[in-house]
């Protein structure tokens, strides 16, 4: 393939000198994307399957719960392909407890999840932010506001030359642009977001994103960022009203072609077969999706059934089973608060669940006991578990 994507500049860092990587803006030209070939029947599938996934969302009757436990899937493996070593148990059960997180992994899962609702809700509203660096600086700083990014200037455009992988910047595996151009790069970005194109819409979110991490605008959370913004480019271009497409998981079990098709579009120009990964990572994880949706709609049907077939069900037990997706690891303690209930009428409402063996015990603590919605948790686990 002949064609460029960027040219190299002169930088300094750490004392060593460096060419640095300036891309092009988007769209690639000389030649422009290929969308003939092995990409038509991939784009038909994960547009085909995105399709199917909006409606998924469209029929199942309380949307709210599938979107609680996928937000906080995606926020548990984006975080694990940095490293960090919270598991989806680790982060619902900080959440169960309604207090606020100790530990700083489950902290940094907790910023992705509020970084992706507050530029989710930015984008649904008619006085939101546009998708614009703006909204993801802001987003940035929600999403570094842990202990661990207070020194990676959470919320803030780079103002220094860095490097990704590699021990020192000769022989990293990229070197973005230095700082100084990333103004008028920034620009190009998001002009490329908002100007008019004969792309197809996930085309153009697969340029972008790689176009974001090629660029590396802050000095931590570009990985993530730049997966989030896959998730509200779907929703800019009408394609999802719902944030239900995460493409973590497949990126995690991909990590090494991810990385190794980020490098070929720089380095070979192959825009194309980048696109082919992309494409097929979203039609699997929308296919997965509306599995997964599918399931948890029988599970949550059956325990509905069984529990009112009871003859000892109470209105306390019906309520917070119908707010057991929202809160699928919960102590006594927050069954009052969110039922805004007596301590008897609390613990009498989980007793009804656990004999209907909707939820069980976690742990042998008998004050304020943790319990927890196994059967829906179950599908939404695959893949979150450490090693996974
Ligand atoms: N060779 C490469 N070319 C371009 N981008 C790359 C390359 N290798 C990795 N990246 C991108 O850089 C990201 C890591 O950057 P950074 O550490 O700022 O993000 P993060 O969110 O903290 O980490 P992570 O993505 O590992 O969770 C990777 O997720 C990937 O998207
Ligand atoms: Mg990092």
């Amino acid at each position: 393939m002949a064609r460029t994507t960027g040219t190299y500049e002169l930088s300094t860092v750490a004392g060593e000198s460096i060419e640095a990587f300036i891309p092009h803006p988007l769209p690639p030209k000389n030649p422009p994307i290929d969308l003939g070939g092995e990409l038509q029947p991939l784009l038909a599938r994960a547009s085909e399957s995105v399709r199917l996934l909006e409606l998924a969302g469209d029929l199942v009757p309380s949307v709210e719960w599938f979107v609680y436990a996928f937000v906080r899937k995606e926020a548990v493996l984006s975080a694990q392909i940095e490293g960090t070593q919270a598991t989806l148990m680790d982060l619902l059960e900080v959440e169960g407890s309604g207090e606020a997180p100790v530990d700083t992994d489950v902290e940094e899962v907790c910023g992705y999840v509020d970084a992706l609702n507050f530029a989710w809700d930015h984008l649904g509203r008619a006085d939101g932010l546009p998708l614009s660096m703006r909204l993801l600086s802001e987003a940035h700083a929600r999403l570094l506001s842990g202990a661990r990014g207070a020194q990676k200037q959470p919320g803030e455009v780079r103002r220094s030359q860095n490097w990704i992988g590699g021990t020192r910047p000769g022989n990293a595996a990229l070197v973005p642009p230095p700082p100084h151009r990333l103004g008028e790069l920034l620009s190009d970005f998001e002009r490329a977001i908002h100007d008019e194109s004969h792309l197809p819409p996930l085309v153009r979110v697969g340029l972008l994103h790689v176009q974001f991490e090629t660029l590396h605008p802050y000095l931590d959370g570009n990985g993530r960022l730049g997966r989030l913004l896959i998730t509200l480019l779907l929703r800019h271009w009408g394609l999802l009203t719902r944030p239900l497409l995460y493409l973590s998981l497949f990126l995690k079990m991909h990590r090494q072609e991810y990385y190794r098709r980020l490098g070929a579009v720089r380095e070979e120009g192959d825009w194309e077969g980048w696109l082919a990964f992309f494409l097929e990572g979203v039609a699997t994880v929308a296919e997965e999706a509306v599995a997964t949706a599918r399931r948890l709609h029988v599970i949550v049907g059956e325990n509905r059934n069984r529990l009112l077939a009871r003859e000892d069900t109470t209105v306390f037990s019906l309520r917070l089973f119908e707010l057991l997706p929202e809160h699928p690891i919960l102590t006594v303690n927050r069954v009052m608060e969110i039922l805004d209930c007596s301590r008897p009428a609390a613990g009498k409402a989980v007793r009804v669940l656990e004999a209907t063996r909707i939820v069980r015990p976690k742990g042998e603590r008998k004050k304020n006991r943790i319990v927890v919605f196994d059967d829906y948790l179950a599908p939404l686990r695959q893949g979150t578990e450490l090693g996974a």
